[in-house]
């Protein structure tokens, strides 16, 4: 007698998730990037597929790609390689790679790595499901045109249990002549304040204390949502958003990201210092010190705008932490144009400053003129500037010395697991014992009084000064 067996694929995919072997994702670049490749995890694991031991062992390997320089391209080829040759030996491994380099590169990626089966931009993040369907009929995918990103219905799968990130507007509309940003994110689509909001209730509901608002530009947020007050101003800002948030029950600390001082407005310095949850850092990138080269980067705006929104913020909350991302060696930049930058951090003296030599990137206006710096006057630069903005950090720092901070504990010290590791609500890194004098163990999403004992530039040491945990809820 023949018996007929029903294939694998029905028993598993009846009553159960079909397992569909191990995934790993690799993410460069920034917390927008982070964030996409939460939501993929999610998506990934909603369909079957669970966190792989390692990179080398996955069944799909997914890069999530940074291009905002040079050297961020380069690192994802070489990833590429060692796994194009292991899809040789095992032809079922699913190779992916997402995000700006995807964008940028499309087609001409498949092309030089024939090995990938989907290439993906990060307008396409919340549409892997049906891209993955498509590669398992077979089909190698390229996904790279515009799309209206919809709601992602699915669950990210977050790394931290702490603190989440939330994206309220993708893309960006201004035209920085340095950056690949608005090439490869497209433009600017804010997503609805109710999704927004109900996404930081799911948080709170799942334990999480402090969200983070993502945005190239943050204060762009609403440009593109319908919708205008009595008053005549637009419905929808961040400021109203921050607002509109700040009651959700459980969530903490609420703080956003990227600041651009274009657009930067004295409500929102307002909002910030009356809203409790809001914290007190601001991270809002100059790039030069200097107006000329301001101009060359079509940054619109001068460094006196920029000192005066610093001035406003320090008037209202001198306590607050700013910081900045800077570039030196623009096309054109000289020692005196340069030398301002030096000067802008003295002055300010900013918490922490993100510094990059520039690099050219393809389809940006500066990257074809003749007037590019030296490699070696930008590595020079860069690292004196380096060394000015740890020595302005550290005496910045000397404000927490003996000063009791509230810390949210987001987890071990991964380098002495005696102590656990958190953040002030200006966003320094501090670390403490990690039991208080009773013995009990301090965990993620405490909020904890530390006494600040020690500092260094980029981070503090403390210890708990009292047993009971804060709740300002
Ligand atoms: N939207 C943010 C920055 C996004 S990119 C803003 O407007 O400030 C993050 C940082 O990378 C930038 O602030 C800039 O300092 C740096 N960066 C961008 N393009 C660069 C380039 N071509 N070379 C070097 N650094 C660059
Ligand atoms: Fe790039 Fe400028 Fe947009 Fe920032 S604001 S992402 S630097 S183009
Ligand atoms: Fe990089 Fe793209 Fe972010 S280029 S910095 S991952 S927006």
């Amino acid at each position: 007698m023949i018996t007929t067996h029903p294939p694998q694929l029905g028993i598993a995919t009846v009553g159960a998730k079909k397992n569909r072997g191990t995934y790993w994702i690799t993410t460069f670049g920034c917390q927008m990037n982070k964030a996409d490749s939460e939501r993929m995890a999610g998506i990934l694991e909603n369909i079957g597929y669970s966190k792989a031991i390692d990179e080398l062992s996955a069944d799909l390997v997914l890069y999530n790609t940074c291009t905002i320089r040079d050297s961020a391209e380069q690192k994802v080829y070489s990833y590429l390689g060692r796994q194009a040759i292991r899809k040789h030996k095992s032809p079922h491994l699913k190779l992916i790679v997402s995000g700006c380099v995807a964008q940028q590169e499309g087609e001409a990626l498949l092309r030089r790595v024939p090995e990938i089966d989907l290439v993906m931009g990060p307008q396409h993040v919340n549409r892997l499901e049906t891209l993955l369907e498509q590669v398992d009929n077979g089909q190698q995918i390229l996904a790279t045109h515009e799309n209206h990103i919809l709601e992602d219905l699915t669950k990210a799968r977050r790394d931290s249990k702490v603190s989440g990130w939330v994206n309220i507007i993708y893309g960006c509309n201004e035209r920085c002549t340095y950056c690949v940003v608005p090439s490869v994110r497209g433009k600017e689509q804010s997503r609805a304040p109710e999704a927004i909001k109900q996404e930081i209730s799911i948080l709170a509901l799942n334990g999480y204390k402090e969200v983070t608002l993502l945005g190239q530009n943050i204060d762009a947020y609403g440009r593109d949502l319908p919708g205008f007050t009595k008053e005549g101003r637009r419905e929808h800002t961040l400021t109203d958003l921050l607002y509109y948030i700040h009651d959700v029950k459980g969530i903490e600390r609420i703080r956003f990201a990227t600041s651009h001082p274009r657009y930067f407005t004295k409500r929102l310095i307002d909002a910030c210092h009356h809203l409790p949850k809001v914290c007190e850092h601001f991270h809002i990138p100059f790039q030069s010190g200097d107006n000329q080269v301001l101009r060359e980067m079509s940054r619109g705006y001068t460094i006196e705008k920029y000192k005066k929104i610093i001035g406003e913020i320090k008037d209202k909350m001198p306590y607050a932490s700013i910081s900045a991302d800077a570039i030196v060696g623009f096309p054109g930049e000289t020692d005196q144009q340069y030398e301002k930058t030096l000067d802008l951090i003295r002055e300010i003296e900013f918490d922490l400053v993100n510094t990059a030599a520039y690099s050219a990137r393809p389809n940006t206006p500066a990257a074809n003129w003749p007037n590019q710096v030296d490699e070696f006057v930008k590595i020079s630069r860069l690292n004196e500037l380096n060394n000015l903005v740890g020595i302005v950090a550290k005496k910045r720092n000397m404000r927490y010395l003996n000063q009791t901070e509230e810390i949210l504990v987001e987890g071990i010290n991964t380098k002495d697991s005696n102590q656990v590791m958190g953040r002030t609500r200006t966003n320094r890194l501090t670390f403490f014992q990690s039991c208080d004098s009773q013995g009990n163990e301090f965990k993620p999403g405490d909020l904890v009084s530390v006494k600040i004992k020690k500092i260094r530039s980029f981070s503090l040491t403390g210890s708990p000064s009292k047993t009971n945990q804060i709740n300002i809820n």
